[in-house]
């Protein structure tokens, strides 16, 4: 048996669809592209059927990512197989990812159907989908919770059927690591062709276990595992990637067993997933918490001064971070900017040089001294504006009395090009800004989440507002970065009335688009 485990990454599939507010197709491709780099064999990135969004950016991605290969998922129904097949048909190779329930109160609760009757469509929906490739995968959902006899008869019936790997997920985070790779070991004794599948795994981390089952059932033989940049997904979420990818290579001594995980992309990309999917990580979080290599106490302090691996199993480069936190002053020139972002893993195209050094030097001369996390911070920003923003800050002037709790704020927008200028009362700082920004755009959003963070350390952090807001029974995410915290308020909700103002763009397009096809006689 080989002793490479794939990695089969879902962060754009059941990452995203636990999400608030769903991604943009820009932020997609940015975060597959990320994943590309980090080393990913396969990465799963949407549900095509379930929207024409989702079509679209699984068809961009497709059309992008040469070096991991795209994957889309598809209930075992041929309506989903063709809309995966044809959102997937640009990229040179796909993976069409099919599933159906197989535990007893799936099948009879969920689906109102016998178990035979499911195993007749799981068949089916395999042989349809080798029509389009060779490469299905066919998972049984609730595999963990299904009685043993039913799923070896499944797993069987869809690798004849020529299903090439078998998902084997514990749906809903029920399993422990005995049973979970007991339930393996069966279907490698039990099952007569199962040496023609790779077997999978995908484990939900409702009780913890998630990391625990997995490596488990690697240790059974499983060679796939299904996860998640920071372990985000349905509930408690996914297997997290990082920690799968760790324990490989760190405890290679034991298990023997590779990834072709670059493990050094890892903390770029958990950095990337959190921002973009507004999803923070605990500081205590293995391999990507913003605790996982700070050492309190002073005994373990003095160890690691005397010998690194006295309290350190893994470093923090192996990982990509760097703990360099040079000093960047506006005398900083463009070659040192450019130094600290190569050492900071990001390559000429992940940032335009020019937008960065400019931004470079404003936040400079607010600040005095620049960090790495904030070259990053900016590098990250830059990658968000808009290329045609609708609304643009011109300038914001705020007055505030906190002891009488009122505030006015006056506010210069430029929209669709034109100069509009309003001011309004509130509460405090933020609360009339927003009023008055309101006023000036008449853009109805309603704010259902905001969150201010600290991007840095102590006094000379920039705040950083990630708001959720809904327009339009839809929910967008904005963010903003400055070194007030007013005015990065401001920001990111300047950012989501541009992202609503590009949705109903995109939405007259398509109501325009089928106008004049039925003005064409429905061609
Ligand atoms: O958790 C699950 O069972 C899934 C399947 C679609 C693989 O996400
Ligand atoms: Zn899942």
């Amino acid at each position: 048996m080989s002793n490479r485990v794939i990695i089969f990454d879902t962060t754009l599939r059941d990452g995203e669809q636990a999400l608030a507010a769903s991604l943009t197709v820009k932020e997609k491709l940015q975060i597959a592209l990320s994943l590309e780099r980090l080393g990913v064999d396969v990465m799963e990135v949407g549900f095509p059927v379930s929207s024409p969004g989702d079509f679209n950016s699984v068809q961009t991605i497709a059309n992008t990512v040469k070096n991991s290969r795209v994957c889309a998922l598809a209930r075992a129904l041929e309506k989903d197989i063709d809309a995966a097949a044809q959102s997937l048909s640009v990229a040179d190779q796909f993976r069409i990812h099919t599933f159906i329930s197989t535990s007893t109160i799936h099948v009879e609760s969920k689906l109102k159907r016998s178990f035979d009757q499911v195993l007749e469509m799981a068949v089916g929906a395999v042989k349809y989908a080798r029509r389009f490739t060779d490469d299905v995968e066919f998972s049984c959902e609730d595999a963990g919770r299904t009685p043993i006899d039913n799923l070896c008869r499944m797993v069987e019936e869809a690798i004849k059927a020529g299903a090439r790997t078998i998902n084997i997920p514990d749906t809903v985070g029920y399993t422990i690591p005995s049973e979970f790779g007991g339930i393996i070991e069966t279907l490698f004794n039990r099952v007569p062709n199962i040496d023609q599948a790779i077997i999978s795994v995908h484990c939900h981390d409702d009780l913890g276990l998630s990391v625990a089952n997995s490596i488990t059932a690697v240790q059974q033989g499983a060679r796939q595992v299904e996860c998640t940049v920071n372990g985000i997904g349905e509930r408690a979420g996914n297997c997290s990637l990082e920690e799968i990818a760790m324990i490989l290579s760190t405890r290679k001594d034991s298990m023997g067993l590779e990834t072709g995980i670059n493990a050094k992309e890892i903390h770029r990309t958990s950095n990337l997933v959190s921002q973009l999917c507004n999803m923070p990580v605990q500081a205590n979080k293995a391999i990507v918490g913003a605790n996982a290599f700070t050492h309190s106490s002073g005994i373990h302090q003095d160890g690691m001064l005397k010998s690194q691996n006295t309290y350190e199993i893994m470093t923090p480069e192996s990982i990509g971070l760097h703990r360099n936190n040079l000093n960047m002053t506006s005398r900083s020139g463009r070659h040192v900017i450019k130094h600290r972002m190569e050492e900071m893993g990001y390559g000429d195209k992940d940032y335009d040089m020019d937008t960065l050094y400019d931004a470079f030097l404003l936040l400079a001369d607010k600040k005095g001294q620049v960090f790495d996390y904030d070259l990053e911070a900016l590098a990250f920003m830059e990658a968000q504006a808009e290329e045609e923003a609708d609304y643009k800050l011109e300038q914001l002037v705020v007055h505030s009395d906190s002891t009488e709790g009122n505030a006015t704020a006056t506010v210069k927008l430029e929209i669709d090009g034109k100069t509009v200028t309003e001011a309004a009362t509130g509460n405090g700082p933020v609360d009339a800004a927003y009023n008055a920004i309101a006023r000036a755009s008449q853009c109805e959003v309603n704010i259902t989440s905001y969150k201010l963070s600290a991007k840095g350390e102590g006094q000379n952090a920039l705040g950083q507002v990630d708001i959720e807001a809904n327009y339009n029974e839809q929910s967008f995410h904005g963010v903003g970065l400055a070194t007030d915290v007013v005015e990065a308020s401001v920001q990111a909700l300047v950012h989501v009335m541009n992202l609503t103002s590009r949705a109903d763009k995109v939405a007259d397009c398509k109501e325009k688009r089928q106008k004049d096809r039925s003005e064409l006689g429905g061609v």
